[in-house]
């Protein structure tokens, strides 16, 4: 896909009315959706698993984006592969072979996405990028929705986009993505992005509005082209 993806992240939505919510920012522009999967052992939280997902599999035709915050991951792929994700992002932190679950996602069909909290360096995973379709950069420790864009990780991005020059990879940012940090992130290098307060609060009716400035800033970045 050409110029920015915005990938919404239904964390910071109102879990009381998800399929509503789904639907809603599908219809406000949203490139994909993002689903946040944690297990209060790989992250200090809680939020769901693949039935959700499924659930809410109907409200949207866009692609599913499952970023899993989960170890061990690999016991649980086959179940998310059925609960409809497209893309299933696993942590390079999560386990001792990561090699494994990239493939095993691969095998299921699916878009593979590895992630990299800020404190990983680029260069973890350089050995892994001809099993992946998607490198996923935390821009502030997974967990929870709201906090700061942590500007250390512009390297990283930069980093990764000149490991993966010449490859379709995504390289996604996740956290702490706004009108303003988008266009950092970028410059960077970064051509997803994900964002979850920047979207949902406020409630449905600037759904569409706070994609458009999401996107207007990533957009607005001049330069190479968006994906790497
Ligand atoms: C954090 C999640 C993010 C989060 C982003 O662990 O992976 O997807 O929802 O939320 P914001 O955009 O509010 O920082
Ligand atoms: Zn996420």
């Amino acid at each position: 896909m050409n110029g920015p993806i915005i990938s919404p992240s239904i964390l910071s939505a109102d879990f009381a009315t998800l399929g509503e919510e789904v639907r809603a920012v599908s219809e406000a522009g949203a490139d994909w959706i993002h689903l946040d999967v944690m297990d209060g052992h790989f992250v200090p939280n809680l939020t769901f698993g693949p039935a959700v997902i499924k659930a809410l599999r109907p409200y949207s035709a866009k692609p599913f984006d499952v970023h899993l915050m989960i170890a061990p991951a690999d016991p649980y792929l086959a179940a998310f592969a059925e609960a409809g994700a497209d893309t299933i992002s696993v942590h390079v932190e999560a386990g001792p072979h990561i090699h494994r679950s990239l493939q095993a996602i691969r095998d299921l069909g699916k878009r593979a996405g590895i992630a990299l909290n800020p404190g990983t360096p680029a260069s973890a995973v350089e050995p892994l990028l001809d099993l992946v379709d998607l490198v996923l950069v935390m821009t502030v420790n997974p967990g929870f929705g709201g906090q700061s864009f942590i500007p250390s990780t512009l390297e990283t991005i930069g980093r990764l986009r000149a490991i993966c020059a010449g490859r379709a990879i995504d390289i996604e940012v996740d956290g702490g993505i706004g009108p303003e940090t988008v266009a950092l992130a970028a410059r960077a290098g970064a051509n997803a992005f994900v964002a979850g307060n920047a979207v949902f609060k406020g409630g449905p009716a600037g759904y569409a509005e706070r994609i458009a400035a999401i996107r207007a800033g990533a957009a607005a970045v001049g330069g190479g082209p968006l994906s790497c």
